[in-house]
């Protein structure tokens, strides 16, 4: 008997690419970002920060405004984070892509936090973005308009560490596979923290709800591996039907639309599958003259604020012919009437569903492009980091 592994095999943990793997890795990501940011044994009586990122208070005096930079999937986790700014602690924030800003910035605003998101720390739009602005604001007399400069990445050594003087390092270990998965899941749990932080200094939650999405955090790594237990085998013999399909639509709303979007280029990036995320009320304005019988739709609908919305979305696809698949609440009975194929998750707060819902669009994503005999961790035509413009 001998053991016929090679060292790669070995370092796959008995997965058959690594972004499996990686899926697989997210609850322990989950568990360690939530030990490391949060203080668990915070309870609403005390007067202390649960957000344990140890960030500088001069960042946040008088802020205004957040404005944050990134590409990729990290411009969807971008996306989730302006959300949870915006919904948690009450200021605009805008996301927007490296690549155009550096070119086309928006005015200054004042009393601004600029945040640069990149799981590499390399990306060279990303870092020329932030560059730029850096100088701008350093050019003016106005106090007011002061850079004030994040960063968070997996990266604590990368260049983007030496740019700025503060960062969040995400602690997702590192990422073989070309598409992002679990450097994804610590970018939006660093999000979390940092709403979480800014809410508590302004006190824009009450005590008892910050408690409240504490203790749901701390059950995510739960969660999720809930969903990976269930999932992967119904969506590795579901990926069976779409081998050969040539384009999905993706729709989602609200702090699931990022979700779509991220479900779309997932599956783009290593099936090469046309696959176009787009929130859910977008749909009648264009990509419903898409569909028929031969375009799934792949729609998120979570208990909260857009449930009934997007499943009237989905409704609505579904009279095009479209075959529906929803990343749904478990045992929900209006949602196993619309889809036609069910992907379900714990049905937790609305707030904390991102976590769940792009976990069964990962394995879907996955089990298409494995099923497709195709390269998952090294996908035609990308990089892992984009050091170029
Ligand atoms: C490349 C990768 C993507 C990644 C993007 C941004 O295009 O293929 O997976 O999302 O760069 O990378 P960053 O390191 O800045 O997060």
């Amino acid at each position: 008997f001998s053991l016929n592994w090679n060292p790669i095999m070995v370092e796959k943990q008995g997965f058959k690419h690594f972004m499996l793997k990686e899926i697989y890795e997210q609850p322990g990501v989950v568990r360690t970002c939530v030990e490391t940011y949060l203080d668990t044994t915070w309870s609403s009586d005390r007067d202390t920060n649960p957000v344990t990122l140890g960030l500088a208070d001069d960042l946040f005096t008088d802020l205004e405004h957040v404005q944050i930079v990134a590409c990729g999937t990290s411009w969807h986790a971008s996306l989730v984070g302006k959300y949870l700014i915006e919904q948690l602690a009450g200021i605009p924030t805008m996301v927007q892509y490296a690549s155009e800003f550096r070119y086309s910035p928006s005015p200054l605003t004042r009393h601004t936090l600029t945040i640069g998101v990149t799981q590499s720390g390399e990306t060279a739009d990303t870092l020329a973005a932030l560059e730029m602005e850096q100088k701008r604001r350093q050019a003016t007399e106005d106090l007011a308009l002061a850079p004030r400069m994040l960063g968070i990445t997996n990266r604590p050594e990368s260049s983007l560490a030496r740019l700025v003087p503060h960062i969040i390092d995400t602690h997702a270990g590192i990422e073989i596979g070309v598409a992002a998965t679990k450097t994804f899941i610590a970018q939006v749990m660093a999000f979390y923290f940092l709403a979480l932080d800014l809410a508590y200094r302004r006190q824009t939650l009450k005590p008892e709800r910050i408690e409240q999405i504490i203790e749901e955090l701390r059950q995510m790594p739960g969660q999720i591996e809930a969903v990976l237990e269930s999932q992967e085998r119904y969506i590795e013999e579901l990926a069976h039907n779409f081998s050969e399909t040539q384009d999905f639509i993706f729709l989602g709303r609200g702090i699931n639309f990022p979700i779509a979007l991220e479900g779309a280029l997932k599956l783009k990036e290593i099936s090469y599958i046309h696959a176009e995320g787009y929130p859910a009320g977008e749909m009648k304005h264009g990509p419903i003259a898409l569909l028929d019988a031969k375009v799934p739709v792949v729609a998120i609908a979570m208990p909260g604020t857009v449930y009934d919305k997007v499943l009237s979305n989905a409704q609505e696809a579904k009279a095009r012919d479209a075959q529906l698949i929803g990343v749904v609440p478990l045992n929900d009975e209006e949602a196993e009437f619309t889809f036609n194929s069910l992907l379900p998750v714990p049905p937790v707060d609305e707030l904390l569903s991102p976590i769940l819902t792009v976990i069964p669009l990962q394995l879907l994503a996955y089990h298409i492009a494995a099923r497709r005999g195709l390269d998952v961790d090294q996908p035609r035509n990308l990089a892992k980091s984009v050091t170029v413009e």
